[in-house]
């Protein structure tokens, strides 16, 4: 056999273990994929026939899943405790007294009810009266009304909580105090996470405040039940152009929320159909509202700004013209007459094709502003996302740059926005890609409240078929020092409003959990959805006291179990990083497809902006100040200092920010052609690493997430080798420089 042949013989020996290992997980959605790209790669009619017979025969003769631990209770399995681990809480009153009767406070006391009879197997009783040793749920305010004396260690803010114990009317008491009803419920859920890690409750008291007001999740459903980047099963709202009828997952799901602090949800889609204003749809909408009622979560809507002229039947939808404003206000009452909860929407405007107030002349805040008014007066709030930048821009010209977009449109409108429109600004310039800088504009904007879009569900980041852990990356963001005026200004500091004394801002992000009983489609990737709540409550946690909360409560606390897998999703960010774009080059897929496989033809000559300007000689996007694209000059000095430089520029940025030769060398020494062999390697062998450390759990996890998880790491080793060849092999052809190690262009010859 030639080489040509046998690299052919050896592709199609890979995809095809690929394709029977991963049918076990998705079996004819993978069939369908893989097929796709064998038929491609090898354009043989009998291969194709024989490997979709293969695909149809595996599929077939596959066991049915058994029911086990399917992963549907995610974090929130209080699975019972050991009797001697159950003995530290035994001095737990018996009894809960709840101070109110609202729905929330309900939904409290119910839920602290059940989580104690599961994990401790305790009954307990409910009273409306203190007399005796008893939990206490209740706001402050309530609180002070049986026991003035007591105050809180600080002052709680809206959805904090205080936990303690104190003598009440001479009985001993467990108190679960807030300065709101949510609170409260926020304050049993964070007690009952007590108990299922096994932490002494015995001097408990514990006051723990939101670092910021909003914390909200998008969903992008489509009406039609399908998720535009969601990889968890079909839409729990909606189906065929209607609200589901059955909603049990959407209280399901508001619950799974609230238990991480998370107090609002946009149900729909940023592309957003007008329809969801229509009258008759508002009714149908109010029904998932009922559904998170209980869980204190708020709902909202993302609308599309020609609403006045597609839905109110208007022949403009020009933000300035006072038909629209009334048509807003009208249609935000009718509303909140249904809805008396109601949050507010989120709005994608000149932006993908949707449309804008640039069809009048019109600014952002002008668009923002007509919104915010009508909803002001009912407390709601408009998200208008700064994910604005034009998909046509002509990529002959070097200056062009789509990561400018957000800064020019949105910098020189600070200060034009009311108080309760929020500019929501993706992490990074580009588009949710595996590393790119922190967005400038977080620090452009001083008068105009923020929050910040982070990206849960991982539509560049191996789509919940590859394991990517991404607090780490996260974190990085949010502690990102913009060094605004010379002091110490991180993001996470700018998008709760603490920096410039803003009223409102804070964190969302797009969730898009479907119907899939494990809500994301995969268990593992449940770490990203519980991080997100977490550090959205506290972005000060570490990445480390996040997924070994996640893993115990979701795997329990088997010290194997807990080791091995917060071991391997701390580390599997970099490792898919490392396969699929390093050196900030951004995630190498194709950009005009799926976003997952590689693909990096595809990010040039097109208008889309996702460059990487590789060549024959070298690779990346100049944005310097002094050459490039004026990119870095959007950041505060000291920012700009960092990147500006060769000499300075972080390696892991290099080519985000500096186009460069293949040979040019790293701080690490290494060429840039060599680390990029390397790179995909090294994090090839990591993937495949993942497999055995995950083998030494057989047993100690439930056979069923067993065998789903390890198909799917099984699938990401081969994944992970498809994306290193194609990579490398790319770059080899560009650049004519082989590998140092051989490797290169040389496939095993078995
Ligand atoms: C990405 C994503 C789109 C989405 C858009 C947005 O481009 O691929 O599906 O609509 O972001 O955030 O608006």
């Amino acid at each position: 056999m030639n080489s040509g042949a046998r690299t052919i013989a050896w592709k199609i020996r890979s995809w095809a273990k690929n394709l029977l290992l991963y049918s076990n997980i998705r079996k004819s959605e993978f069939a369908m994929k893989s097929t796709r790209s064998i038929t491609a790669a090898l354009r043989c009619t009998a291969l194709k026939t024989a490997i979709l017979c293969a695909a149809v025969f595996c599929a077939m003769a596959l066991p049915p899943r058994v029911a086990a631990e399917t992963g549907a209770k995610a974090w929130l399995r209080y699975s019972a405790l050991t009797p001697q681990a159950a003995k530290s809480y035994e001095r737990l009153p018996r009894k809960t007294a709840l101070l109110g009767d609202s729905l929330v406070l309900k939904t409290a006391q119910q839920e602290l009810t059940d989580g104690v009879a599961q994990m401790l197997g305790l009954t307990l009783s409910s009273s409306g009266t203190v007399a005796g040793d008893a939990i206490i749920l209740g706001t402050l305010n309530e609180l002070h009304a049986l026991s003035p004396a007591l105050h809180s260690p600080q002052e709680l803010r809206v959805d904090g909580y205080w936990i303690t114990q104190a003598k009440i009317r001479g009985s001993k008491c467990l108190v679960i105090t807030a300065f709101n009803d949510r609170g409260v419920l926020y304050g049993v859920f964070a007690f009952l996470t007590k108990i299922a890690l096994g932490e002494s409750i015995a001097a408990i008291s514990e006051v723990q405040q939101p670092y910021a007001p909003i914390r909200w999740v998008n969903q992008w459903d489509n009406l039609d039940g399908r998720i535009e980047r969601g990889y968890g099963g079909a839409s729990i709202f909606f189906a065929d152009g209607k609200v589901r009828d059955d909603l049990t997952r959407a209280g399901q799901y508001a619950r799974l929320l609230a238990s991480i602090g998370i107090n609002g949800c946009t149900i729909n889609n940023v592309n957003a159909a007008p329809g969801v204003l229509e009258d008759g749809f508002i009714a149908q909408v109010r029904r998932i509202a009922d559904a998170f009622r209980p869980w204190g979560v708020q709902l909202s809507l993302s609308v599309d700004l020609s609403s006045p002229e597609v839905v109110g039947g208007l022949n403009t939808f020009d933000p300035l013209d006072p038909r629209v404003t009334e048509w807003w206000r009208n249609k935000v009452g009718e509303i909140y007459r249904q809805i008396p909860d109601f949050g507010g929407f989120v709005v994608k405007a000149d932006s993908e094709g949707r449309s804008g107030p640039s069809t009048y002349g019109r600014s952002h805040s002008d668009a923002a502003n007509v919104i915010a008014r009508a909803l002001k007066q009912h407390g709601g709030v408009v998200f208008y996302r700064a994910f604005v930048y034009n998909h046509h821009l002509d990529w002959r010209n070097l200056k062009n740059d789509r990561a400018k977009a957000a800064y020019e449109n949105f910098h020189p409108l600070d200060g034009q926005f009311d108080d309760n429109a929020i500019v929501q600004i993706k992490n990074g310039p580009i588009d949710f890609q595996v590393r790119e800088p922190v967005s400038p504009l977080f620090a452009g904007l001083r008068r105009t409240n923020e929050a910040i879009e982070l990206q849960i569900t991982q539509e560049y980041t191996g789509q919940q078929k590859q394991l990517c852990f991404l607090v780490p990356m996260w974190k990085e963001v949010l502690d990102f020092d913009m060094r605004i005026d010379g002091n110490s200004t991180p993001v996470k500091d700018l998008v709760s409003g603490r920096v410039f004394h803003r009223p409102v801002g804070g964190f969302a992000g797009v969730a898009n959990v479907g119907l899939d009983e494990n809500w994301l489609g995969s268990p593992l990737a449940m770490a990203n959805l519980y991080g997100f709540g977490r550090l959205a409550w506290n972005p000060n946690l570490s990445a480390e006291t996040v997924v070994d909360e996640w893993t115990r409560l979701t795997f329990g606390g088997d010290p194997l179990v807990v080791k091995t897998i917060t071991g391997l999703q701390l580390s599997s960010w970099h490792v898919y990083e490392s396969y699929t774009g390093p050196l900030g080059a951004g995630t190498l897929t194709n950009i005009l497809g799926n976003h997952y496989d590689p693909g990096p033809e595809s990010s040039e000559e097109n208008g889309w902006g996702q460059w990487h300007r590789a060549d024959h000689n070298g690779s990346g996007m100049n944005r310097t100040i002094a050459t490039g694209t004026g990119f870095i000059g959007q950041y505060p000095p000291a920012v700009q200092k960092l990147y500006e430089t060769l000499a300075d520029c972080p390696d892991n940025l290099l080519l985000f920010f500096h186009h460069v030769s293949y040979t040019y060398v790293l701080h690490s020494g290494k060429t840039v052609i060599q680390h990029v062999y390397d790179s995909h390697y090294d994090g090839a062998e990591e993937a495949a690493g993942f497999v055995a450390q995950w083998k030494t759990l057989q047993g100690h996890v439930d056979d069923e997430r067993y065998r789903d998880i390890l198909a799917r790491f099984e699938y990401q080793a081969q994944e992970a080798v498809v994306w290193r060849d194609t990579i490398c092999n790319w770059i080899y052809r560009l650049s004519g420089i082989p590998d140092q190690k051989g490797r290169v262009g040389n496939p095993p010859s078995h």
